[in-house]
């Protein structure tokens, strides 16, 4: 059931589940109605293979989300083999188990400046050889999942980290910025049916970046090329500014595409107490209301990098123990952030 819930239905939904289990919890201990439910758009979450084995992190899956991006068992580190062969594994697990319990599959990502040299190596410096190979590679991973995606990221982290210019790697070195341009033939070629993203991250709170990406999507645009989707990552730390995360959001959608807040988390960088807490309760509010500003044709949804805290890359080794970056703590109780998101989204 999606329907839209008001706040105080959403609120009396809490003290009902509270009073019906005869504890006088704290809102972030309650067990939450639905995430789902109470939005009016689909909401993700990332997940990998292993994780369908989890009994604790698919009960709360199964019950708040309805929409699944591959964290990492549909990227190029997975799928391509050094030899250039393909293996799908892990990745047609995931959407089997998305197909089977009714959530959508968003996939990520064909084409990311980080993975996919090794395999493409032998034909570096050939370029008519390289710009096939990218052709084949796109075609048969987004084709192989042909009308059961929403979208795909399709170039992901095009814009250098300081947001001057564009990342130097191998797609560029061989394709040229056009490798950009091609990814997104390619994958209207091979899936016409799902959103083309172009995926970035620290649009909010690096304006430098969002300029230049916004620049590269004005050009894709101008030339024709088949970007039909804008993706922020919305990787945000509780010292980020929330009017950041509103003004980043609005300026991505005045360009009438759908956005996607593809791998929200917000690090609490180590620390949990009171404060914290709050700051991350506001911040995601603020993702909330900058994606409830939006059109509803453009709200393509909300996607979280991770189910509980101990889900997350962010409290993964190498990475320090401590962060707390998701909305649901690691026994899956919701926390304040989820309670203050799910309010604005219950409107
Ligand atoms: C991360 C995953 O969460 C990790 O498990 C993996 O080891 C590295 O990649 N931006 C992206 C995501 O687009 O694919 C990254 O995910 C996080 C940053």
């Amino acid at each position: 059931m999606s329907a839209r819930f008001h706040r105080r239905t959403v609120l009396a939904g809490l003290a009902g589940l509270a009073a019906c289990d005869g504890r006088a919890e704290s809102p972030s201990a309650l067990a939450f109605a639905a995430l789902k439910d109470v939005a009016p758009f689909p909401v993700g979450v990332c997940a990998e293979s292993g994780q369908l084995a989890d009994i604790g992190w698919r009960a709360l899956v199964d019950r708040h989300f309805d929409r699944l991006t591959p964290e990492f068992e549909m990227k190029s580190e997975v799928v391509l083999r050094p030899d250039g062969g393909l293996v799908f594994d892990a990745g047609d697990r995931l959407a089997s188990y998305a197909e089977q319990t009714g959530k959508r599959l968003h996939g990520h990502a064909l084409i990311w400046y980080s993975q996919g040299a090794e395999g493409f190596a032998p034909l570096d410096g050939d370029r008519a050889r390289f710009a096939a190979a990218y052709r084949t590679y796109i075609v048969e991973v987004a084709g192989r999942y042909r009308g059961r995606a929403d979208g795909w990221d399709v170039v992901n982290e095009p814009v250098a980290e300081d947001g001057e210019g564009f990342r130097d790697c191998h797609w560029r070195r061989n394709l040229g910025m056009a490798y950009v341009e091609q990814a997104f033939v390619h994958a209207a070629e091979a899936d016409p049916s799902a959103v083309r993203f172009l995926n970035e991250y620290n649009l909010e709170s690096l304006p430098a970046k969002r300029r230049t990406f916004l620049r590269l999507l004005e050009d894709l645009l101008r030339r024709g090329a088949p970007v039909t989707g804008i993706g922020t990552q919305t990787h945000l730390s509780i010292e980020d500014d929330p009017a950041t995360v509103r003004t980043a959001i609005a300026e991505l959608g005045a360009y009438g595409l759908p956005v996607h807040v593809s791998e929200l988390d917000i690090s609490t960088q180590g620390r949990w107490d009171a404060g914290a807490e709050r700051k991350q309760a506001r911040l995601a509010a603020a993702v909330a209301e900058g994606i409830m500003a939006l059109p509803p044709a453009q709200r393509y949804g909300l996607t979280l990098w991770g189910a509980r805290d101990r889900d997350s890359w962010l409290t993964r080794p190498p990475r320090p123990p401590g962060d707390r970056p998701m909305l649901f703590d690691d026994q899956g109780a919701p926390k304040s952030a989820l309670e203050a998101l799910a309010t604005v989204l219950a409107g």
